[in-house]
C-alpha cells in the first residue's frame, strides 16, 4: 500500500554528474535521509520485505549504509555492525579488496563481529557494480556470520551488480 517506491523517492535522490570522477553519475540519497517521513517509510518497507524475525543483527557498509543500518536495527531491536573502509576499525579485522566503479578500495570488519551462525542483514544505500557488496558479504561470512539478506534502497539496473552477487538474492526498494 502507499505510493510505489519510485513515487516515494521521487525528488529525493539527486543525480550528480561527474562525481567523484568524470563519467560517474553519482546517486546522492542524502535528501531522502533528511526527509523524516520518507526515511521512516523506506526503513519500514525494508523491514517488511525481509521480516523482522529473519535477522539477528544488521551490518552497514560505510558510509551511507551506516545511516540505514542504525535505523533498521533500532526498528527491529537488533544491533549494528560496521563494515568500514581500510584503517578505520581499531581491533583485529578481516579485509577484502575490490574494484570500484572509480578505482579500488578495501573494506574491513572486526574479526569478532558475529557469533557463529548469527544471521546478518547487510545494507547499503546503492548497488552499482556490486564490488562493494561482494566484499561486504564475503567479510560477514569470514567473520562467522550467516548472510540472511542483502538490501539497498536503489539498484542501478544498467550495471551488473545483481548478476555479480548471484546466486545471492538482492533486495532493492527501487531499481533505476
Ligand atoms: C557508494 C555506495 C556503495 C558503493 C556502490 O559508496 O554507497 O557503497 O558506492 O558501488 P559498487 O556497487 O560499484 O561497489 P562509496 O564508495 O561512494 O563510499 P562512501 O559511502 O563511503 O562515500
Amino acid at each position: 500500500s502507499g505510493p510505489d517506491a519510485a513515487a516515494l523517492v521521487a525528488g529525493r535522490v539527486v543525480d550528480v554528474p561527474d562525481f567523484p570522477k568524470p563519467g560517474i553519475a553519482f546517486k546522492d540519497l542524502t535528501p531522502l535521509f533528511a526527509d523524516g517521513p520518507v526515511f521512516r517509510e523506506v526503513v519500514d518497507r525494508i523491514v517488511a520485505h525481509h521480516g523482522a524475525d529473519s535477522f539477528d543483527v544488521v551490518a552497514g557498509i560505510e558510509a551511507r549504509g551506516f545511516v540505514l543500518a542504525a535505523a533498521l536495527a533500532y526498528a527491529t531491536g537488533t544491533g549494528v555492525v560496521p563494515i568500514r573502509k581500510a584503517g578505520k576499525l581499531p581491533r583485529q579485522t578481516h579485509a577484502a579488496s575490490y574494484a570500484l566503479e572509480y578505482g579500488e578500495a578495501t573494506l574491513e570488519v572486526h574479526q569478532d563481529s558475529f557469533a557463529a551462525g548469527q544471521r546478518v542483514l547487510v545494507v547499503d544505500d546503492v548497488l552499482a557494480t556490486g564490488g562493494t557488496a561482494a566484499a561486504a558479504l564475503e567479510l560477514v561470512e569470514r567473520a562467522g556470520g550467516t548472510v540472511s539478506g542483502f538490501t539497498v534502497v536503489m539498484e542501478l539496473g544498467f550495471l551488473p551488480g545483481r548478476q555479480r552477487l548471484s546466486p545471492r538474492a538482492v533486495h532493492a526498494l527501487l531499481t533505476v
